[in-house]
């Protein structure tokens, strides 16, 4: 089965076509740089850009997967437009929500109207059902991992900068959330502090690189829910102490060495929250394998300290490839595939975005 696929649901364009679990082709275009200049995503910019990006991310796709063909009623410099062919693609994917609206609408009704166009089944997918995918997905063109189902069932953090979720994953198709954060998300809180340290946006990735050179012990900042009895995260109090400290402490941002000891304690304080929950919700879940997706779980930190304390539980810990961490369309094509297999109802060509659709 070949799905052409769309995820539009924040600030990455990405088309991507996949075929009986394995990824052909994953064009990603990042709009990181256009809302740094703003300190976070401007949804009217995100929708435009969506729109721009569109369809480059599609002909990206479409030719490196070589489907399609140069349409002979094309003139000669647009030669290289891909047409795909109703033999050539099975199915339509898109991601319906949750996401901010105007952008989600870009890439939905996009692949809706190819659906339309095609007569071919059209799949409307949940974006973090899609990231409980991640973790099993080789970017490489490799298959989808066969034996995933025998890690079922599972425990898996979505970590990102909109989500900080657990889910318990019985068997395929089949999910319950166990816990999610009552305000900021993890890779909100690492943003937001970073804007405070005067970090450009996204600031996670810089804090964890400055982090690495930095002391974790240097400055105590609190591990909020850490002994809570619920699976539930919270990082705004996190947030809150580092503005207090900032205001507390005006000249340590002259100093790199202390930003960097400031940026290590931070990250220390959210991972430190992330792992304990996870592997706790792990042993009461009584699971033997934990997965991890979305945009933090690229942090070097993270993924340290998550195999270590696996390791150590006896836990399997599949990460997902850092490339397929971030928002991608090709998680999107593979669930829709296997809802196909499983011979799940197609979305209807009518359907709207789900803006707020909140996995059960
Ligand atoms: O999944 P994603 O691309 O988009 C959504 O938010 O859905 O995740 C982006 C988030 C941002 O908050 C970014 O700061 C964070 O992931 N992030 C990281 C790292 N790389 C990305 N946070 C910590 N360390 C990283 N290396
Ligand atoms: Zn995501």
């Amino acid at each position: 089965m070949t799905i052409l696929a769309f995820e539009t649901s924040c600030d990455e364009t990405s088309v991507a076509v996949v075929r009986d679990g394995r990824v052909l082709s994953s064009a990603v275009s990042s709009q990181v740089k256009l809302h740094a200049e703003y300190g976070g995503v401007v949804p009217e910019l995100a929708a435009r850009e969506h729109l721009k990006n569109l369809l480059p991310a599609a002909r990206t796709a479409l030719s490196e997967a070589g489907i399609g063909r140069a349409d002979p009623a094309l003139r000669d410099q647009d030669a290289q437009q891909r047409v795909p062919t109703d033999l050539e693609l099975d199915a339509i994917a898109a991601t319906q929500g949750p996401g901010l609206p105007t952008a989600l609408l870009v890439g939905f009704k996009a692949a809706q109207a190819v659906a339309f166009a095609l007569r071919k089944p059209f799949v409307g997918i949940h974006h973090h059902e899609a990231h409980l995918y991640s973790p099993w997905i080789a970017s490489n063109g490799g298959a989808l991992a066969a034996n995933f189902a025998a890690f079922q069932p599972n425990v898996s953090l979505i970590v990102s900068g909109g989500h900080t979720l657990l889910v318990r994953v019985e068997s395929e198709l089949n999910h319950r959330v166990l816990g999610s954060t009552v305000d900021d998300a993890a890779g909100e809180c690492f943003d937001k502090t970073g804007k405070m340290m005067g970090l450009e946006y996204p600031a996670g990735p810089e804090i964890d690189r400055l982090s690495e050179q930095g002391n974790p012990k240097a400055y105590d900042f609190p591990r909020p829910l850490l002994h809570d009895a619920s699976d539930d995260f919270s990082f705004s109090g996190l947030k809150t102490s580092v503005r207090y400290f900032l205001r507390d402490n005006p000249k340590l941002l002259d100093d790199p060495q202390r930003v960097r000891d400031l940026c290590a304690s931070i990250q220390a304080a959210i991972v430190e929250v992330l792992v304990i929950k996870t592997i706790r919700a792990a042993k009461r879940n009584n699971v033997r394998c934990v997965t991890a997706s979305g945009g933090v779980t690229c942090n070097r930190a993270l993924r340290r300290d998550l195999e270590t304390a696996c390791k150590r539980d006896g836990f399997t810990l599949r990460l997902a490839e850092k490339s397929l961490c971030t928002d991608n369309a090709a998680m999107i094509g593979i669930l829709a595939e296997r809802k196909l297999l499983y011979k799940l109802p197609a979305t209807d060509l009518d359907a709207e975005i789900q803006p707020g659709w909140v996995l059960a």
